[in-house]
């Protein structure tokens, strides 16, 4: 059967590389972005130009009657029929637990965890013969991540959330968590920093990213797997600090 995928925060980053990776393997992707358009119209032209099939749709997250919008233009559209989908939009705001005011707090709750939930659960409402969510993780959230301290608490109750909905879904929609760690360098890191942080990895594996697509394409096609985290971070998570 031919997916269909609902891709959050495609436009750009490693949002775009699963969107173009599924959709060189045959998958009709739902491009969803916010602010950058343009980005998203040309990834659709470009998988279309490769042979594949794409579209795009717009929504802020952290505001559920544009989720609901979304959810209602896919489905009135000609590829309307989701068959999956990837929760990997987020934010990473800096600022540690003390730093931290009520509406960075709100925000990022809302955008990192908040719509996972609602998204997922409208999927699982509308779609409910569908396959599965995939949401992506952060490996680093093993550890405290200071420095990002909300963004590292959302992230964390990722996995719990994941277990309650695979339970909650189940046995239609199979529900797993990709964690992936120092994939790319952050907006505005310099590369000396990013390329200390990449030392202190495990393994030298400089394709992490293929290695997170390789992962995304194991829990698509694998039929026994729900509830799971599946950690792909080069062993960063044992080595790095982030502040
Ligand atoms: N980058 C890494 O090395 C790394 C490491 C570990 C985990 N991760 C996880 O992997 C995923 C992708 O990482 P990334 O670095 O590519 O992400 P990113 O660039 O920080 O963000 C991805 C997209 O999220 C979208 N977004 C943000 N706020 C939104 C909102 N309110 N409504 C709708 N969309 C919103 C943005 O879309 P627009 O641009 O269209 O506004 C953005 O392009 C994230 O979940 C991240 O936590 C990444």
């Amino acid at each position: 059967m031919m997916e269909t995928v609902l891709i959050t925060g495609a436009a750009r980053r490693l949002g775009r590389l699963i969107a173009e990776d599924l959709a060189k393997d045959g998958c009709h992707v739902w491009v969803h972005y916010l602010t950058h358009e343009e980005e998203a119209r040309q990834l659709c032209l470009e998988i279309r130009k490769n042979g594949g099939q794409a579209d795009r749709v717009r929504a802020d997250l952290a505001d559920i009657d544009q989720i609901d919008r979304m959810l209602a233009d896919i489905q009135n559209s000609e590829h309307g029929c989701l068959t999956a989908l990837i929760n990997n939009a987020s934010v990473f705001p800096r600022g540690t637990i003390r730093q931290t005011a009520p509406d960075a707090w709100d925000r990022t709750m809302n955008i990192n965890l908040k719509a996972v939930w609602y998204l997922s659960s409208r999927f699982a409402e509308l779609f409910p013969t569908a396959g599965q969510i995939i949401t992506i993780g952060d490996a680093g959230t093993g550890n405290l991540m200071p420095g990002h301290a909300v963004y590292a608490l959302s992230k964390h109750a990722l996995k719990f959330l994941t277990e309650q909905m695979a339970e909650a879904f189940a046995p239609a929609i199979r529900v797993n968590l990709l964690s992936p760690g120092l994939v790319l360098r952050g907006e505005g890191e310099p590369e000396e920093i990013w390329k200390k942080r990449r030392e202190k990895s495990l393994l030298n594996n400089d394709a992490i990213a293929d290695s997170v697509l390789d992962g995304i394409r194991f829990l698509m096609k694998n039929p026994g797997i729900t509830g799971s985290e599946l950690i792909v971070d080069n062993g960063s998570r044992f080595g790095t600090k982030l502040k």
